[in-house]
């Protein structure tokens, strides 16, 4: 397929998902390519090749897409995704990657052993803030836990305000902002 085919099936798959899912898929369209650029400069500002990098809510697999060009490699990449749909789409349009499909709540079972503790960045584009807040936080307690020290989680919402606004004990940052986006596309940075 070429890139206006992808695009084309990117949309179809999301709308359709959308259709039976709305609230598990948060946003009508896929992330935009401008920002998922942004997210995935963000995301891999500290990568270096054989650092693992996991990507939570991966979808039509558009910010994963966005991550290969900027620079991640296949196989250093691994994405979670819930719909099982989504997951054969995944498999299929983008060679290399790894795809676990499986609830991100669970990330430290569903990771391979070695990942563990060594995962330099986790991105995620599930749409927190649409979820209650216990569970957006056991969602970032999950990605955090497989974390080396130091590492970051990186996250695209579509609202200026953090989707953790309430829980003062981690590192919060917004480091990029898209306003022209429709809607505006906003990249948050948490730490421990
Ligand atoms: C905004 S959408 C997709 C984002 C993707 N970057 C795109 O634009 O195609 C969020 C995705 O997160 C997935 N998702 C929601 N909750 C999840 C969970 N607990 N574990 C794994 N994936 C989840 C949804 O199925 C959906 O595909």
């Amino acid at each position: 397929m070429n890139e206006a085919q992808i695009r084309r099936a990117e949309n179809w798959l999301f709308f359709r998902r959308w259709l039976k899912s709305p609230r598990q898929l948060g946003t009508l369209a896929p992330i935009s390519i401008k920002l998922s650029m942004l997210a995935a400069k963000e995301a891999l500002s500290q990568y270096t090749p054989g650092t693992p990098v996991v990507e939570i809510g991966a979808g039509t697999g558009r910010l994963t897409r966005a991550l290969l060009h900027k620079g991640v490699q296949a196989q250093d990449l691994t994405v979670v995704e819930l719909d099982s749909e989504m997951c054969d789409f995944l498999r299929n349009s983008i060679p290399g990657i790894h795809v676990i499909e499986g609830d991100a709540t669970h990330l430290s079972e569903l990771l391979t052993p070695e990942l563990l503790q060594k995962v330099g960045v986790v991105v995620s584009a599930i749409p927190l803030m649409y979820l209650k807040e216990p569970l957006r936080q056991s969602l970032i307690m999950a990605a955090f836990s497989v974390l080396r020290p130091q590492a970051k989680i990186v996250h695209v919402t579509y609202n200026p305000k953090s989707p953790l606004n309430f829980w003062k004990n981690i590192k919060q940052s917004r480091v990029a902002a898209a306003w022209f986006n429709f809607p505006p596309g906003f990249v948050w940075q948490f730490q421990v």
